[in-house]
């Protein structure tokens, strides 16, 4: 078979999944699935967004720009005490620092895909998948960037230690390459709850609704990659490989669920908000169900992979990112 010949489809259910075969069969056949959707609907940063249409002008001051309610800093009495144009210019630049970081999540995404794809031996299927998603994150890149730069924000991503970490992630995907899945749907998963709920708002500005949209359609693809892969990877590790994924997932998750839901401290300080009311925020109840809901497809996943271990349940708990109480899955 060529590099790039998709072997036929499979339906998963008439697949023994409990064998390396069927595992590797299922897995086959939704790459090439992927691969072909990659070709049959993709988005050009610039062709694909009319950034020069009047409607699609960016004004720091649009109502359309505010944060949605589930936002813990809207959730603070300083932003609901703000004038409107106030709101929408914090809301602006919320928006404009979430794409910043997204960026710098996918440039480190895209060096490990990249790094993985290069010690693969001929005719694994993923090649040509790995390629795929390498380009379309690239566009998002493009796209948010763009964005920040018609903001007029100056805005600041991760800080400096964790751009410094980056490195050992890009290092994972070729060392530990089911570890690494788990870091990309550390940051995809919640980044999509989050633009789902985003796109359910009232009164959503034109630009930041079709960005939305062409990245949500595109990370769908990336998600169900990731998790075919942690789905076909873990039963093939070694088991004390397999303990450290259990135990590490819920640690990652719960550090990188608030990195891409709760607003940087850099942020805040750029806006003028009281970090301790922002704090308090994130400690609501509405927040605590935030990060519970941006992890629930995650936590089916884990739980599916066999990764959901007692010990593993507890620590999501503790770290915030499953019910208190009651099943962790729903
Ligand atoms: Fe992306
Ligand atoms: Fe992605």
């Amino acid at each position: 078979m060529s590099l790039t010949e998709a072997p036929s489809t499979v339906a998963p259910e008439t697949v023994d999944v409990s064998t390396d075969e069927g595992r590797d069969t299922v897995f086959r056949s939704v790459v090439a699935r992927l691969s072909r959707q990659s070709v049959d609907k993709h988005f050009d940063a610039y062709t694909d967004v009319p950034w020069d249409d009047p409607e699609m002008q960016v004004r720091a001051d649009d109502p359309r720009f505010r944060l949605i309610d589930v936002d813990p800093l809207a959730q603070t009495d300083w932003y609901r005490s703000l004038p409107d144009a106030e709101q929408a210019r914090v809301g602006l630049m919320r928006i404009a620092t979430g794409m910043r970081i997204g960026w710098e999540f996918e440039n480190v995404l895209q060096r490990g895909l990249l790094l993985q794809a290069f010690w693969l031996t001929d005719c694994e299927p993923e090649f040509r998948y790995l390629h795929h998603e390498v380009i379309e994150e690239s566009q998002h890149t493009m796209m948010f960037n763009e964005f920040i730069s018609r903001s007029g924000m100056k805005v600041k991503g991760l800080p400096f230690p964790r751009k410094v970490a980056s490195a050992n992630v890009v290092r994972m995907a070729r060392h530990f390459p089911g570890l690494f899945f788990l870091f990309v749907l550390g940051g995809e998963d919640p980044v999509d709850h989050v633009q789902r709920l985003h796109l359910q708002a009232d009164d959503v500005h034109p630009l930041v609704r079709t960005i939305m949209r062409i990245h949500l359609t595109e990370e769908a693809r990336h998600l169900s990659f990731a998790r075919q892969y942690v789905k076909r990877e873990v039963p093939r590790i070694p088991r004390w490989r397999r303990t450290v994924m259990a135990l590490y997932a819920p640690v990652l998750f719960g550090l990188m669920t608030r990195m891409m839901v709760f607003p940087s401290r850099s942020l805040l300080k750029s806006v003028g908000a009281p970090v301790d009311q922002v704090r308090r925020a994130e400690r609501s109840d509405e927040s605590k169900q935030l990060l519970v809901d941006a992890t629930a497809k995650t936590r089916k996943l884990v739980a599916e992979a066999g990764l959901m271990t007692p010990a593993a349940t507890v620590l999501w708990r503790r770290m915030g990112i499953a019910p208190a109480t009651g099943p962790v899955v729903d």
